[in-house]
């Protein structure tokens, strides 16, 4: 029997699915853009924000793209003067929620999605009643800034957290217009289960959840991102450094990218002040007389080889070398074969069994 394939319409296009996929997947696949808040990739999908509405014919009401399956022979508008009325609304019930009336001087403006999409629909602020609920800003670790009255509860940052990450160190809490992201017994994050890895960062489309320094450093919108590789430890994560005026600000990981796909440690994330430290050595030190006095490279290696070649003429086992998971392979085994072949001692050992 002739199998005929599934396809589904979408803004007039016939499009193939695979079982399984929603409207949002299809439309993502096929470059059909449908503004989301809530979805989460890889993640189970929540349908909280409700701007991802969309028109499915015959349906009662407007259905959430980024939950309904879709079906052979399914038709569907991703943008109508109703849908528009509605996110026009979403995006305005979201702005009265909290504290939405300083984008000027907030550290997300320019990469605020809830901003973004006021702007595309055309949203001139709140037009609903503040629930009059506020929250003091959290800054007592030091890593991250987390800032409720921003909150828009789409639950990215509970998602990451808990589905990708598996720390689970956060989840909603309270209920009705007291709803407020916590850690278990609403303690601050540093008394609870977070291991600072910033996923919930990196993932909140607003500017509840930001850098410690956010307030103090230039925006990520104003910063050039970079391609690297995490130089922390061989596992390779992809990450940009996000550079202004030669000075890193900001890391991010690479949502693109294996091995990590966005995920970083505390250590990848924020572990980055080293570069720009006035305390980093420029010039090789040597140490005389209880205290150390600036050298020349030739001088510093010069003294170092002289030394090594001393103590190994007595005793070769008394020399050992420790190689670093912060350099590549290839130097790596040039230290080795430097330990054994001149040095002439298998006393070499790396970092990561320390
Ligand atoms: S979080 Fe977004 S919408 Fe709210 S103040 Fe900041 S930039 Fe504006
Ligand atoms: S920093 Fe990491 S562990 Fe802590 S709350 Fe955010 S996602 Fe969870
Ligand atoms: S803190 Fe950010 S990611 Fe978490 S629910 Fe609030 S807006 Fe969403
Ligand atoms: S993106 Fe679909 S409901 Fe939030």
């Amino acid at each position: 029997m002739e199998h005929k394939e599934k396809r589904i319409v979408i803004d007039d296009k016939s499009l193939p699915f695979t079982d399984g996929e929603t409207i949002l997947d299809v439309a993502k696949r096929n470059h059909i853009d449908i503004p989301t808040l809530c979805h989460l990739k890889g993640s189970m999908p929540t349908g909280a924000c409700r701007i991802c509405m969309v028109d499915v014919a015959g349906a009662r009401t407007l259905l959430t793209a980024c939950t309904v399956p879709v079906e052979d022979g399914m038709t569907v508008r991703t943008e109508t003067p109703e849908i528009i009325r509605s996110r026009r609304m979403t995006i305005e019930l979201m702005l009265s929620s909290g504290r939405h009336d300083d984008c000027l001087v907030c550290p997300s403006s320019g990469s605020c999605r809830l901003q973004e999409l006021a702007f595309r629909y055309k949203v001139k602020g709140a037009s609903f009643k503040d629930t009059g609920v506020t929250y003091p800003m959290e800054a007592v670790n030091p890593f991250i800034l987390r800032d409720f009255s921003k909150c828009i509860l789409c639950g990215r940052c509970v998602q990451v957290c808990n589905e990708v990450q598996v720390n689970e160190a956060i989840d909603f809490g309270y209920r009705g217009a007291q709803t407020k992201i916590i850690t278990k017994g609403d303690l601050p994050l540093k008394d609870s289960d977070c291991v600072f890895c910033g996923e919930c960062v990196q993932v909140c489309p607003v500017a509840a959840l930001v850098p410690r320094d956010a307030r103090m450093v230039p925006r990520i919108s104003e910063t050039e991102p970079v391609r690297t590789t995490c130089s922390y430890c061989g596992v390779g994560c992809q990450m940009n450094l996000h550079v202004k005026s030669n000075r890193v600000w900001h890391v991010s990981g690479c949502e693109e990218a294996a091995p990590n796909f966005g995920s970083l440690c505390v250590k990848g994330r924020y572990a980055f002040d080293f570069i720009a430290s006035d305390r980093r050595l420029t010039t090789p030190l040597i140490k005389e007389n209880g205290s150390f006095r600036e050298a020349s490279w030739g001088e510093a290696l010069d003294l170092t080889a002289r030394r090594l070649k001393e103590i190994a003429g007595v005793h070769a086992d008394a020399v050992g070398v420790l190689t670093s998971a912060r350099v590549t392979n290839e130097e790596n085994y040039v230290a080795q074969k430097f330990t054994r072949t001149v040095l002439k001692t298998n006393n070499v050992d790396h970092c990561a069994r320390l």
